[in-house]
């Protein structure tokens, strides 16, 4: 991959598509097939580097896992054969690969030293220690174990009560691996619904987790049955299809086999409140997980407001929302979302700057964003190593007349390592 992608614009988005396998429930599929007793396989997981992480992490850990024709093969043989590594388990990119296990080390009794790189370094670590420790974890780290390298002392751990600040599935699932671990029951409370894949999987691998109401849930100690499944694709990865269809001229695009659960595709009621035309068709379900065709043509926009409790649930999605309110009629105002100034890059700022060069006004604050659409145009664009920022200004590019480059396209490869190649399959099938 070359680290600039060329766009020649105005190409309309037209045919039908499989996206990547979703990286959330990849992260997972892993993780819980490494715990359980037995072989688990795997077809269809992400193959970006953020799972590849995970992957090889848990490999370090002792699991045995093979790649085999389209699928992988976990080994698992329960969480007493983890066994420590004396090297540092490199995260890469990944938030979920270092939260989760973290989480899932704290109980295993050997030292692992957790890290990434330079913006995984960067990004809050607090937010999994401090409630870790709380239940005996032995947790050290950069400033007191704010930031990674984390050096974690695993051990025997004591159910807690938890009420967390943010709402954040990383978080919750770090702790659900602690508590799967731990003596006595864990709560865990959200100030807000966040993804449930941890929850939905677990149960449907017979683990023992409950929902006590929206936004809490019980976990015992236990462990998942091994499985054998298909990966549903990530709707986070169509969600840039579905808005580069509706923001080009003469599209429709139709994105199969896609993870349909609703803590994912709340971007496309925000598309809908803008006027978008998208169709969402269930058609299967998998591991818990409700799998569907979603569909998008071109349509006229008009702004919106995001905000509050929809934050959680769309913040993967606001580079691509952002892309839609540049090219609506009026204002689009996101509030609350401070969340995205500790993703893979500071969304508020990369955001801001990438719909400001495509010529669209837009003003940010501590917490949020106010762009007020108009006519994109073609411009030379930038990444700042995030892959959904690469990917957002690859869809506005594809919009708009003339020509723009994208820099620090290599990014992309996070999530959708496949992104141009899916980008010329669309723009191909043009009469
Ligand atoms: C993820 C949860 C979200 C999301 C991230 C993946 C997950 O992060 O932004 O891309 O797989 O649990 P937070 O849980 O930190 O909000």
């Amino acid at each position: 991959m070359t680290d600039h992608l060329v766009i020649t614009g105005a190409s309309p988005l037209r045919g039908r598509l499989r996206v990547p396998g979703d990286k959330g429930i990849s992260h997972r599929a892993l993780l819980f097939a490494a715990m359980a007793d037995g072989r688990s396989r795997a077809i269809g997981l992400a193959g970006g580097d953020d799972v590849y992480r995970t992957r090889r992490a848990l490999m370090q850990l002792g699991v045995p896992i093979t790649a085999a024709g389209s699928g992988i093969t976990v080994g698992g043989r329960g969480l007493d054969a983890f066994v420590g590594s004396d090297d540092v388990v490199d995260c890469g990119n990944s938030g979920t690969t270092i939260r989760t296990l973290t989480g899932l080390v704290a109980g295993r009794p050997f030292r692992t030293t957790l890290s990434g790189d330079e913006s995984l370094r960067h990004r809050p670590m607090r937010r999994v220690v401090e409630p870790l420790r709380a239940m005996g974890a032995r947790i050290d780290g950069r400033d007191d174990g704010a930031f990674a390298p984390l050096t974690v002392d695993g051990g025997a751990l004591v159910g807690a009560k938890h009420v967390l600040t943010v709402a954040s599935a990383q978080v919750k699932t770090a702790l659900v691996l602690a508590g799967l671990q731990a003596s006595g029951v864990t709560e865990i409370a959200e100030p807000h619904p966040s993804r449930d894949h941890t929850e939905r999987m677990l149960v449907a691998l017979g683990a023992p987790l409950e929902r006590l109401d929206a936004t809490t849930i019980r976990v015992a100690r236990g462990t998942p049955s091994a499985f054998e499944a298909t990966i549903p694709g990530d709707p986070s990865s169509a969600a840039f299809w579905l808005v580069g269809a509706v923001v080009t001229p003469d599209s429709d695009v139709v994105i199969e086999g896609v993870a349909c659960n609703r803590t994912r595709i709340a971007f496309v009621d925000v598309l809908r409140r803008m006027g978008a035309q998208v169709e969402v068709e269930l058609t299967d379900e998998v591991l818990g997980e409700p799998v569907g065709n979603l569909r998008a043509v071109t349509s006229p926009l008009t702004g919106t407001t995001i905000a509050g409790a929809e934050i959680a649930l769309v913040q993967d999605e606001i580079p691509a929302l952002a892309i839609a309110a540049a090219f609506a009629e009026g204002v689009t105002e996101v509030r609350d979302a401070s969340e995205l100034r500790v993703k893979e890059s500071d969304r508020i700022a990369t955001v801001e700057q990438l719909v400001r060069a495509i010529g669209i006004d837009v003003e940010s604050s501590e917490a949020g964003l106010v762009i007020t659409g108009g006519r994109p145009r073609a411009a030379h664009l930038q990444s700042h190593g995030d892959h959904r920022i690469a990917m957002a200004a690859a869809i506005a590019a594809n919009a708009v007349d003339g020509e723009s480059t994208v820099e620090g396209w290599r990014s992309a490869r996070v999530s959708y390592p496949e992104f141009s190649d899916d980008l010329a399959v669309l723009t191909r099938h043009v009469p």
